[in-house]
């Protein structure tokens, strides 16, 4: 369990939710192109993503599919919804939700995308029971996320920055093998994304 509950959540991300596209726009965007283009979305599917945040990753899903955008923060939220009208995205609902109790039935989604959230919630392995019932069969779950550094610089800032994981809202040390060992889901895939490769796209399969 991490250190960041729900008021360390949404406290953060309404300090964030006015300046996040300018520090986490363009530094994050070829992760969330990827992943989109990973998804190999169909005309006609749908896909949840978890914490979508201020919708940044909205305009590159294909319209044809339905995407349904959930998140915590009323305040990352209503961003998202400005992109939305802004960029006229029919195909696209936003929902205030915690990642880890989804008012979804069993097998909603074709597809699920969390992308640099598993670090951020309470629980990652509640979201990912969440995930995994919500997404159907057979179906991929997507999940980029920075983990934790073996060793380098990398370790260093992550351990300098976990006392302070309350204000920032999220935790700086997290193990990549505990992650996928608590979801239960087998791996399909692991590839690095964005800056030197220090975030990580996971595929898991939903058996
Ligand atoms: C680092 S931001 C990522 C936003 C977006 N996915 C992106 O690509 O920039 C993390 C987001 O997860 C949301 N979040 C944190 N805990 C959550 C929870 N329990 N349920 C849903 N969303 C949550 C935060 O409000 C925030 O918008």
């Amino acid at each position: 369990m991490s250190q960041i509950d729900h008021v360390a959540v949404l406290s953060a991300y309404r300090r964030y939710s006015g300046i996040y596209d300018l520090l986490f726009g363009p530094l994050l965007e070829p992760g969330r192109r990827r992943v989109i283009e990973l998804l190999g979305l169909q005309p006609g599917q749908s896909v949840l993503e978890i914490g979508v945040g201020t919708g940044l990753s909205l305009p590159h899903y294909p319209q044809e599919v339905a995407v349904t955008g959930i998140d915590l923060s009323p305040d990352m939220l209503a961003r998202a919804a400005r992109k939305q009208a802004r960029l006229g995205l029919d195909n696209v609902q936003l929902q205030r939700m915690d990642a880890q109790h989804l008012a979804f039935a069993d097998e909603s989604f074709d597809k699920v995308a969390a992308m640099y959230v598993a670090s951020v919630v309470p629980d990652p392995a509640a979201m990912m029971r969440e995930v995994m019932r919500v997404c159907r069969r057979g179906g991929e779950i997507w999940v980029l996320n920075h983990f934790s550094s073996p060793a380098g610089p990398g370790r260093w800032i992550e351990q300098t920055l976990a006392p302070f994981a309350h204000a920032i809202g999220f935790d700086p040390r997290f193990d990549m093998q505990t992650f996928v060992d608590a979801s239960g889901l087998p791996l399909a895939s692991v590839q690095p994304v964005n800056l030197f490769g220090y975030w990580k796209l996971l595929c898991l399969k939903r058996p």
